[in-house]
């Protein structure tokens, strides 16, 4: 059981979306919020929304591709308001359209949000909170292209699948010790990110795919606007982090789709009887088997 009530939690994305709904959801459990985002707009203006709520955050501007930077700002941080126990690492961007289409600046984007802003986390967070040795929980949020690739979707997706292999990894890394970790996967959310790419940085612009036009983001909104609301969504964190639950997939209309991979995969893996050297890998104690699958 991780407690939540008077802890300092740390939410990257959290001037938008997913992640202002955990801040909501933190405060209202009693934990104390930083806020980190690239966007200082959106850091002022939902600041100002929680002040008048009578609840405030701390904002901190972050671009967290940047290793220094977020070392800088952690630091910083901590050094005025005390450890950070619960890291929320959200933040994200995507840009859809075939890989034959993508340049590699749009690689390189995705991967340095998605991918290298979870890495930094980790640098940054891991040696601070084994050595206190206080309890701790650390929230990825990675996506149902986690599990599932779609049409259009190559570069999101291989991102997601990085940050759910590295945290499934990390979940086997800090067994025994003082960090819990969750894996937070959703379907559609009704968030900004349809705006994803506001948030691209000027030297990495050349893009083979759409480039955020009015109509981009309309025709962008109209997929997850009927998405979960980021709060509701929260309240389901919040619960698998309390009971310190790993994986938190609260979206039934991927049973269906999941069932259908995991058959699939089970069709093309081989049965020990079709391998006449199964039973010599084995008595070798070749990698294979797990007590956790
Ligand atoms: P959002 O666009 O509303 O919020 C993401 C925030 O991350 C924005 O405020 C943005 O300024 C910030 N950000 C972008 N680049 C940054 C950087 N370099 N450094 C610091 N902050 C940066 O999007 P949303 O939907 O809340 O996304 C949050 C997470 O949820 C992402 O990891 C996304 O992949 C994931 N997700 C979202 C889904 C959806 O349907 N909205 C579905 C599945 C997963």
């Amino acid at each position: 059981m991780t407690a939540i009530s008077g802890k300092l939690a740390f939410v990257t994305g959290g001037a938008s979306g997913v992640g202002l709904g955990q801040a909501k959801a933190l405060l209202r459990r009693g934990a104390r919020v930083v806020i980190a985002d690239i966007m200082q707009d959106r850091l002022d203006a939902v600041c100002a929304e929680f002040e008048a709520a009578g609840t405030p955050v701390v904002a901190v501007r972050l671009d967290l591709t940047d290793l220094d930077a977020y070392r800088g700002v952690v630091d910083a941080v901590e050094a005025e308001y005390g450890p950070i126990q619960l890291l929320f690492n959200t933040a994200g961007v995507s840009q859809f359209g075939p890989l034959q289409a993508a340049t590699m600046d749009d690689w390189r984007w995705q991967i340095d949000v998605n991918l290298y802003g979870t890495i930094h986390a980790l640098q940054v967070f891991l040696p601070r909170m084994l050595e206190r040795g206080d309890d701790n929980h650390i929230i990825v949020t990675a996506s149902m292209s986690a599990f599932l690739s779609l049409p259009g979707c190559g570069i999101y997706t291989a991102t997601k699948m990085a940050q759910r292999g590295l945290t499934e990894s990390l979940a086997w890394d800090l067994e025994g010790t003082n960090i819990h970790v969750s894996l937070l996967c959703p379907g559609a959310v009704n968030t900004n990110i349809h705006q994803s790419l506001r948030a691209r940085p000027a030297h990495l612009k050349d893009t083979g795919f759409y480039t955020g036009t009015e109509e981009d983001e309309a025709r962008l909104k109209a997929v997850i606007e009927h998405g979960m609301e980021p709060e509701r969504l929260a309240g389901y964190v919040m619960e698998a982090v309390e009971a310190n639950r790993f994986y938190i997939l609260p979206y039934p209309e991927f049973r269906a789709p999941l069932e259908d991979l995991q058959a699939e995969v089970m069709g093309a893996l081989a049965r020990p009887e079709d391998d006449p050297e199964y039973e010599m890998r084995i008595s070798k104690g070749v990698p294979g088997g797990s007590d956790k699958q």
